[in-house]
């Protein structure tokens, strides 16, 4: 199996950015790529793009056609759309092209600027097109409410408490507030975690990501070529992808995403590695509930027991794994369709030892976990420094 590498990375910091365009958000990260692998424009084989809804959000599809020739980028360019997941299945499409010999280089971009839509019960309803329209978006099932359900069930299921939901947010605002490119940059209490405002019940504010734009952008290449633009590329080793039933109540388990099994079952194989030789991890919490069902999916503690294993400090910066060293999507921020390529970047500075003062001592591996809407579709990526 061929290999590829990433060697240039570039992002604007997230936040709400009223006064910059979609366009010119990309043009931002796509130029600090390009200047990050000191690679000639021309050199570009393709465009890969992920994003959620710019249809909905900005008026503007055809994204792919729109961003790479304005940066001075006239590789063919495809758009890649799965949801919150359309970054880290960009960056697979991107990788499963250059392994099977189609491009040397490629240029993978996410973006989403959500902000266009100043009312949030418009936000709202564009991120529930993700869900299942019929029987949860239709009938007035929002993301927040979802999400707030599979919280309920797994306090049902095994007993986890408020406070253990509350210490995954408590955590990736303390790793968020060591990343100058985050959203929110406090430190915040499980107080204030605990008494911020309700928003669909049990899920509070401090439990929910926040709304974001951003665009990211990274540069792969085949590996054998890979050192042609730095000395020190990360390599992706593993990449697997998993779908279910986008409706809740289609699935096998509201507690488990088969999603999440079935990529990390690929993604590990391809890697020949186990969840025990994981450093540092990358994971989707665009709700709280979201990080703790993926540590139990992942091996990384015993079902039922992710809440515990949070709120014992177990996944802080440097503990016995650190998750979301970046602040994660609650606290860096979660531009839907370019967060899965803001995670490749954290890769890329955490690999690289230059992430500052929230670098993770021990960095040989990393893995990114990329998930759309309330979790049918996955994407998990493992990354090294070694080839
Ligand atoms: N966490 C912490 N603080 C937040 C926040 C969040 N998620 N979202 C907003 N805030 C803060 C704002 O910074 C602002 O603070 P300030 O008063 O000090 O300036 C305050 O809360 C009010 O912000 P506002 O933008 O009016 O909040 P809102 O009610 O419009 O939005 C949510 C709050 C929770 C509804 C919104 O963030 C949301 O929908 N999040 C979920 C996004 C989502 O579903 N993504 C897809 C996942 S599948």
């Amino acid at each position: 199996m061929k290999e590829t590498a990433v060697v240039g990375v570039g992002n604007t910091k997230i936040g709400e950015w009223y006064d910059s365009s979609l366009r010119e958000l990309t043009d931002e990260a796509i130029s600090k790529a390009v200047q990050s692998a000191n690679i000639d424009p021309k050199e570009i084989g393709a465009t890969f793009v992920g994003s959620m809804s710019s249809g909905i959000f900005n008026q503007q599809e055809h994204l792919a056609a729109l961003i790479g020739p304005h940066s001075g980028i006239n590789a063919p360019a495809i758009r890649v759309e799965n949801a919150c997941a359309s970054g880290g299945s960009a960056l697979r499409v991107a990788m499963m092209a250059i392994n099977a010999g189609f491009y040397e280089t490629a240029l993978v971009v996410g973006v989403e600027k959500m902000t266009d839509l100043i009312d949030i019960g418009d936000v709202t309803t564009a991120l529930g097109t993700a869900s299942d329209g019929e029987w949860e978006l239709g009938i007035g099932a929002t993301f927040p409410a979802l999400y707030a359900l599979i919280m309920r069930a797994h306090m049902h299921q095994y007993g986890s408490t408020l406070e253990e939901f509350a210490s995954v947010s408590v955590k990736n605002h303390k790793n968020g507030s060591l990343n100058p490119d985050a959203q929110f940059r406090k430190v915040v209490t499980m107080e204030t975690v605990m008494n911020s405002r309700m928003i669909a019940e049990p899920v509070r504010l401090f439990d929910c990501s926040p709304v974001s734009d951003g665009a990211a952008a990274v540069i792969l290449t085949a590996k054998d070529v890979a050192k042609k633009y730095t000395d020190d590329p990360i390599y992706i080793k593993g990449s697997g992808a998993g779908t279910d039933h986008i409706a809740l109540h289609q699935r096998e388990s509201l507690t488990s995403l088969q999603a999440t099994k079935r990529a990390a079952e690929t993604a590990f194989k391809m890697a020949k590695i186990t969840p025990k030789d994981i450093d540092f991890i990358e994971v989707h919490d665009c709700f709280t509930v979201a990080e703790v069902i993926t540590l139990e999916d992942l091996g990384f503690c015993k079902v039922g027991k992710g809440g515990k294993f949070s709120l014992d400090g177990e996944t802080a910066l440097n503990s016995t794994i650190s998750v979301n060293p970046s602040g994660g999507l609650k606290s860096k921020g979660h531009p839907v369709g370019a967060t899965g390529i803001y995670q490749v970047i954290e890769m890329f500075h955490q690999l690289r030892n230059e992430a500052g003062k929230r670098q993770v001592s021990k960095n040989d591996i990393g893995v990114t976990q990329n998930i759309g809407g309330s979790g049918a579709s996955c994407v998990i990526n493992v990354f090294s420094r070694g080839a």
